[in-house]
């Protein structure tokens, strides 16, 4: 999946956009505050409809403008087919359109464009709690296994409504009553997660090697101890739940450890080491995505040299470029690294929110 053309209208600094991106490398630079990750957030918006730097939509949209608008052409690299995308949201309003369509569902616009970013903050994936590892491994399961969506769903609500009864202390039946469901779509999810989890290792390992010259150990922690079933768990943990009022284990308590010679990284590796980390991570994604489903994943590097000396910088950007994703790296100087001369690849300057193609 490529953008062959990208409208960004009110998003941030960008006021009027229009580019077409080359299919494959994008190198975008330009000094501090002229707009580069504002050009990322607006590709990222157009995948989820939110953006990953803010959880209030009215900072992304351009002071003093009523809504934004995101609009591209999408090239599937399967069958050649194009779509065009559309997203408009307002303080109030999100509207998505597909071919001219009115569509509901932010998952539609997710599964034809699947997103990774690495950006500046990417230690905070190792660092911060495990929503943030479940995000990770659940976006390679949603693209991978499109039912998985479903599990997902149905396990949230279900989980939800057993929290309410735990909550209001209602009676145990009103409480249990939910477990059959809850157990029925753990599992779906557990074994989609693992599986997938265990696919993904052998290329995770093999990035970690290539761009760090190190082994780490990767572990998939389910939400509850494996040695028992999440029956028997449910059973267990009951009069815990009832104290704290909610469901305490299931797989929305997984999370993913990862550790280097028995010690966490996030405890010890450097800054550079865990962005690297988090690289091998994103980059084993959109590969194992390509070898599982040949989709193409877009890849938005922000700030591609932040922490990163020059070598490390070079082994990624040629990493990056091996993946077949199309890439859209941002930096503040032109020359931040080399791109190899056979790659197809443009280069735009941002200046106050403006976009130039930079004939090379
Ligand atoms: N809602 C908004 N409306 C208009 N301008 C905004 C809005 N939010 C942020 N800006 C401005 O947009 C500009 C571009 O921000 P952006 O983060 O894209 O810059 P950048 O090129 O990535 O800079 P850096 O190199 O420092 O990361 C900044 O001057 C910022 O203050
Ligand atoms: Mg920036």
């Amino acid at each position: 999946m490529y953008l062959t053309q990208l409208d960004i209208h009110q998003v941030r600094n960008l006021y009027e956009v229009k580019i077409k991106p080359s299919k494959r490398c994008n190198y975008i630079f330009g000094a501090n505050a002229s707009g580069k990750t504002s050009v990322l957030e607006a590709i990222y918006l157009l995948s989820v409809a939110r953006s990953f730097r803010t959880t209030h939509i009215k900072h992304v949209i351009s002071h003093n403008k009523p809504y934004l608008q995101v609009f591209a052409r999408i090239e599937n690299n399967i069958n050649n087919e194009n779509t065009a995308l559309g997203l408009e949201r307002s303080a109030q309003k999100t509207r998505i359109r597909i071919n001219g369509s009115d569509i509901k569902q932010v998952s539609e616009l997710s599964s034809l464009l699947p997103v990774q970013i690495i950006n500046p903050d990417v230690h905070k994936l190792l660092e911060q709690g495990p929503k943030y590892r479940r995000q990770f491994i659940d976006w390679g399961v949603f693209h991978v296994e499109h039912d998985f969506l479903q599990a997902w769903q149905q396990y949230y609500r279900v989980l939800k409504q057993r929290n309410a009864a735990l909550r209001k202390k209602q009676v145990k039946k009103s409480i249990t009553l939910w477990d059959e469901q809850l157990i029925q779509y753990a599992k779906i999810i557990t074994l989609s997660r693992e599986n997938y989890i265990a696919g993904f290792i052998s290329v995770f390992n093999n990035y970690v090697e290539k761009l760090m010259g190190l082994s780490v150990k990767i572990e998939y922690q389910r939400g509850w101890n494996s040695e028992l079933s999440f029956t028997e768990t449910l059973k267990h943990s009951f009069e815990k739940d009832i104290f704290r009022g909610f469901t305490s284990l299931g797989p929305h308590r997984a999370d993913l450890e990862i550790s280097h010679e028995g010690i966490p990284v996030q405890n010890s590796f450097s800054r550079g080491q865990q962005k690297l980390l988090v690289c091998a991570m994103r980059l084993a994604q959109i590969s194992h995505l390509k070898v599982e489903t040949n989709q193409q994943s877009i890849l938005l590097v922000d700030d591609l040299a932040a922490e990163l000396d020059i070598q490390h910088r070079q082994r990624l950007i040629e990493l990056l470029i091996d993946t077949q994703a199309q890439l859209f790296v941002t930096a503040t100087e032109q020359n931040s690294f080399v791109l190899p001369h056979e790659i197809e690849s443009k280069m735009f300057h941002v200046e106050h929110g403006v976009l130039k193609e930079v004939v090379q």
